[in-house]
């Protein structure tokens, strides 16, 4: 099974996708997560990516494309989730392009919808762990003992653009040049399930939707 999770910043698509992978065996690709392991090794692409993310702009899509091009292959047969790709409407067609190059295609898009004011109320409280990249906030999603990771103990961390500023400059991003690919795949040849989630709900319950939504398209 091959998906995409769209959504604005903080609709949760990081946290969905942690559990989306343990119920159907599935990589996670995160492409910001990508983008900020890139970043930390020092690489070429993540110098180049660095001023763009800090001030909350989308990254070039020819770099984009290609890092998430190499990512792709290397999934297991089961398939992939991805999480903040694509972004653009040129990304999404460059995407199904090389997908088709291996008689493969998106089989299902889940778009969380929240509105903006949800949106920066969690961006302010999100810790993230450093190692494995789970997300908790500090009032809603709160881990077992403050401040560390449940999974590996690690001292959560928090992003540098979460500050309101570029917040701001994510959510203007994310209607102008994202918003579009709602519409890409709504009008796609290739025809993806697609499945609109409430995501301004708590978030069990945002999964809840999610499994009903896919246990009905693994089990046709
Ligand atoms: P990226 O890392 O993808 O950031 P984003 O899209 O802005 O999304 P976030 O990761 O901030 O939010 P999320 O939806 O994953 O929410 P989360 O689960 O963490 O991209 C960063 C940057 O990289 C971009 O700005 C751009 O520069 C660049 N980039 C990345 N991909 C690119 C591309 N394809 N093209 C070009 N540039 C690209 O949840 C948020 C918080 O809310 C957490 O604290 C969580 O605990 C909490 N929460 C989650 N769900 C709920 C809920 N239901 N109720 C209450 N709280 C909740
Ligand atoms: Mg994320």
């Amino acid at each position: 099974m091959r998906i995409v999770l769209l959504g604005a910043p903080g609709a949760g698509k990081g946290t969905q996708c942690k559990r989306i992978v343990e119920r159907y065996g599935l990589l996670h690709l995160s492409s910001g997560d990508i983008l900020r392991q890139e970043r930390a090794a020092g690489t070429k692409l993540g110098e180049k990516a660095q001023s763009y993310m800090d001030s909350g702009v989308l990254v070039p899509d020819e770099l984009i494309v290609e890092m998430m091009a190499c990512a792709i292959n290397k999934a297991p047969a089961a398939g992939f989730v991805l999480d903040g790709f694509p972004r653009t409407v040129n990304q999404a067609a460059q995407l199904d392009k090389s997908l088709a190059r291996e008689e493969q295609k998106i089989d299902a898009v889940l778009n969380l919808e929240i509105d903006d004011k949800v949106v920066t109320e969690r961006m302010t409280g999100r810790r993230s762990c450093p190692q494995c990249g789970t997300v908790y906030h500090i009032e809603n999603l709160k881990p077992k003992t403050e401040g560390r990771c449940d999974h590996d103990g690690a001292e959560l961390v928090q992003r540098p653009d979460d500050s309101l500023e570029v917040v701001q400059n994510r959510l203007k991003t994310y209607h102008q040049r994202t918003e579009p690919v709602v519409n890409y795949y709504k009008n796609s040849p290739v025809a993806p399930a697609f499945y609109h989630i409430d995501a301004n709900k708590e978030a069990d319950k945002v999964s809840a939707s999610i499994f009903e939504s896919l246990d009905a398209l693994v089990s046709v």
